[in-house]
């Protein structure tokens, strides 16, 4: 059993310290964030994942997991510590280190000897070495190792990790980290920091080509009668291409990939590459984000003062995450255009700094009293299962734009229905 701290207790830090605990390490998470302690001391999640409460409850109970305030309280007893915090977007798209930086100045003074420093936060090239220099101990190691879960699943995906990325050029180091994580039976790539660094974020960038490249295929099988959602089958059977991140949708957002997406630019910048493919990327998602908001105004008739309904906000479902959420910037832009905008989100019960301007409802069939145009914006499954009867009579104007192609047309058609989805 080895002594592990987890420094942020965000998706990625609780996601990870479950995982050690399952592995048998005894882990100490230093979160910030006094809220979110208290939560967690009391054994419930601050954030919504599928078997995280139970596990976090558990290590509890065991005596295996704990929670502390300060990062100088975890460290100093870990073999190992995982650094976790966030890395937002900063000025011009490049990545804010200052919580890495600032974490790393914590830890330095109080690392027991030979201690291994993880760094599970998606940094830029050479933020390994920025660690290493911040902590600045010739017996502490660095070692990069990007993290690759999904919101939704993160405790699955962390326990179940499609692989581990171990970037250090001290091969004892690596060695360590990779015997810590051996049981977790995932395919180990070891390589070098800037490898490691460059791994994920050329990740997220192709996960963001992918949905942009549906997005633009749906545009066109708009205009030419193809239905996007068999052309998506047709080439997701590919195994060379895959299905996954190929659904037409309002577009991505989330906290990884348009902060990702800036970064590599800005590091492709620094090293004398202009990045052109992912300015397309980002201007196919923003393009989307219009696409989406015209084809609701056509539907309103006019959008100039009428109300229209959203479903769904959170950037994608199985997640209370709103950070960089698509349905938010277009619930913006229909205000823009002096549409009340009445929400609906199963995870959503209260006001939130970006929801700023939309009138939040905590009923499905609330948020349609009075619209002129209902809008779905983020695929919860439960929106399929509601009764439309309801929904078409409480409306002014009876106009679906199913921005996630999550609904049957042709019921909703014989209801009586205006319905419009994505590139079908
Ligand atoms: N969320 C994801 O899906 C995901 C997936 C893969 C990688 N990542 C990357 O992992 C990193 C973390 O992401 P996240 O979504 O878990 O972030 P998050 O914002 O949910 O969590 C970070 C936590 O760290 C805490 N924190 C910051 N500084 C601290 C300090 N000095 N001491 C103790 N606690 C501190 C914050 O209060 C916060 O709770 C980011 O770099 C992100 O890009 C995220």
């Amino acid at each position: 059993m080895s002594k592990c701290a987890v420094i942020g207790g965000g998706y990625v830090g609780l996601a990870t310290a479950v995982t050690l605990t399952h592995l048998g390490h005894e882990v100490t998470v230093a979160e910030i964030d006094p809220e979110r302690l208290e939560t967690l001391r009391a054994g419930r999640s601050p954030i919504l994942e599928a078997g995280l409460e139970e596990r976090i409850a558990q290590g509890l109970e065991e005596g295996v997991l704990s929670f502390v305030s300060k990062s100088t309280e975890a460290a100093p007893e870990a073999d190992f510590v995982f650094l976790c915090v966030q890395t937002p977007m900063g000025s011009r798209g490049r990545a804010d280190l200052s919580y890495l930086e600032q974490a790393a100045a914590e830890i330095a003074p109080v690392l027991a000897q030979e201690a291994i420093v993880v760094t599970k936060s998606t940094v830029p090239v050479g933020s390994s070495r920025v660690v290493e220099r911040v902590i600045r101990r010739e017996d502490v190691k660095v070692v990069s190792s990007p993290e690759f879960l999904q919101e939704g699943s993160a405790v699955h995906d962390s326990l179940h990790p499609t692989r581990i990325v171990l970037g250090c050029d001290d091969q004892t180091a690596v060695a360590k980290v990779a015997a810590l994580l051996e049981p977790l039976n995932a395919p180990i790539i070891v390589t070098n920091s800037p490898s490691a660094e460059t791994i994920k974020y050329a990740a997220n960038s192709f996960l963001a080509t992918k949905i942009s490249f549906i997005n633009a295929v749906a545009a066109v099988c708009e205009g030419i009668g193809a239905n996007v959602d068999d052309v998506m089958l047709g080439i997701g059977y590919d195994p060379r291409i895959g299905v996954e991140f190929l659904r037409p949708g309002p577009g991505f957002g989330g906290s990884c990939l348009p902060k990702d997406l800036g970064a590599i630019k800005a590091s492709a910048e620094d090293a004398g590459y202009r990045f052109e493919l992912l300015d397309a990327v980002e201007k196919v998602n923003d393009q989307q984000l219009d696409r989406i908001v015209n084809k609701i105004a056509r539907h309103a008739r006019p959008l100039n003062g009428s109300i229209v309904a959203v479903w769904g906000l959170t950037f994608k479902a199985r997640t209370a995450d709103l950070r960089d959420s698509p349905a938010i910037e277009i619930a913006r832009r229909l205000r823009e255009r002096n549409a009340k905008v009445v929400a609906y989100d199963p995870t959503v019960t209260g006001p939130a700094p970006e929801l700023e301007g939309i009138e939040i409802v905590t009923d499905p069939y609330a948020a349609t009293i009075g619209a002129s145009a209902l809008a779905i914006l983020t695929e919860w499954d439960e929106f399929r299962w509601l009764d439309f009867e309801k929904v078409e009579s409480g409306m002014k104007h009876a106009a679906i734009v199913d921005a996630r192609n999550l609904l049957d047309p042709a019921p909703l058609r014989r209801l009586g229905f205006e319905y419009e989805g994505l590139g079908r």
